[in-house]
């Protein structure tokens, strides 16, 4: 473990070794990560959790969230894939920074983008570096499960397609069960939503999981939300990208909206368990929790990976962001707790129990 843990309530940081690099597109790289000697038990994780890694920039440390594409039973090692972004600090030091033997430094996996325990149909809709969780989903559900699979994968062209001999060698071996679907925007056009709801036909009782650029994302989500109401089962993975001074107390001296206000403590359920929680003024209702030693989803703590989403049942927040959530989630009350604050007196309940 990292002998530097970043702040009282953020969640412990541990040592990774880069075991292997591959180069999956011109613009992509897979790294192999191994834990510490002892250290292994803390790294198992559930196909299509995520690590949030501590990055060095410009003299300090941000945060940035990459979903494992290895799946327990699949892989021997944890991997995760890192796309280049335009100006992106995290993806940038990965892809340049880093070679085989580097030592980096992540949290333990987490994230809810994971199956449920069912047998229903899987329908995976991917975009670009979405394809990461969505491929570590797929070959949990092939490998362990007898459900059927539909991947729905977008990319710019063929050349951009990650992970496309895994694909092309799964689709072989579960020929029956596994059907890769390939959209190039170069030779299709953007996928749209009648393209979504004729490649959905036929899997209206699927559950559905979607990852790729938000755009795409909010496309496929709301266009099956509207055809399937209250039938659809969606999860969804948003990382963002933030500015690097997003999840710091809001300013005092800026219109930030509604003041925050003075409550002493609130309700918080987990687990089907109801705590109070002391509330001390200018925590985060995350911290708070994490203060009062309740395990609460963390990861990321600025507001981008959308680990402590919950549902706000009563009480107001003010949020520093909210770009995590998607509109649907907002509409639904769902709140990011790390960047809660309380700003009403009424009684405030926060549910994690999505
Ligand atoms: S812990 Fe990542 S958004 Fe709150």
């Amino acid at each position: 473990m990292s002998n530097d843990q970043s702040v009282a309530t953020g969640p412990a940081h541990y040592r990774l070794t880069v075991k292997a690099i591959r180069e999956e597109t011109s613009d992509a790289k897979s790294f192999v990560l191994v834990p510490e000697r002892g250290e292994a038990p803390l790294f198992r994780y559930t196909p299509g959790q995520f690590l949030s890694f501590r990055i060095p920039f410009q003299g300090r440390n941000i945060t940035r969230s990459y979903s494992l594409s290895s799946a327990p039973g699949a892989d021997p090692d944890m991997r995760i894939c890192v796309k280049r972004v335009k100006d992106g600090r995290g993806s940038n030091w990965f892809n340049d920074h880093l070679s085989a033997g580097a030592r980096i430094e992540a949290t333990v996996p987490s994230g809810r983008f994971v199956l449920r325990d069912r047998d229903a149909p899987l329908l995976l809709i991917a975009g670009g570096s979405g394809i990461t969780p969505c491929i570590s989903l797929l070959k949990k559900a092939l490998l362990e499960t007898g459900r059927q699979v539909r991947l729905i994968y977008a990319n710019r062209d063929a050349s951009s397609i990650i992970y496309h001999n895994e694909l092309e060698l799964l689709q072989k071996k579960f020929s029956g069960r596994l059907d890769c679907v390939h959209r190039l925007d170069d030779r299709d056009g953007f996928l749209t939503q009648e393209d979504v709801i004729s490649l959905a036909r036929g899997w209206h009782d699927a559950d559905t999981y979607i990852c790729g650029p938000a755009p795409l994302m909010d496309m496929a989500e709301n266009t099956l939300t509207d055809a399937l109401g209250d039938r659809a089962y969606i999860m969804t993975e948003r990382f963002v990208s933030p500015d690097d001074d997003v999840a710091k107390t809001p300013d005092a001296t800026q219109d930030t909206g509604p003041q925050e206000a003075p409550i002493n403590d609130f309700r918080l359920t987990l687990d089907g368990v109801d705590h109070m929680v002391p509330y001390k003024a200018g925590q985060t209702l995350l911290q708070a929790a994490l203060d009062a030693g309740i395990d609460a989803p963390v990861s990321c703590t600025e507001g981008h990976c959308g680990t402590c989403m919950s549902a706000l049942k009563s009480g107001k927040v003010q949020m520093a962001t909210t770009k995590a959530l998607s509109k649907r989630n907002l509409e639904r009350g769902y709140v990011l707790a790390c960047q809660s604050r309380p700003c009403a007196t009424e009684t405030l309940w926060l549910d994690f129990d999505l």
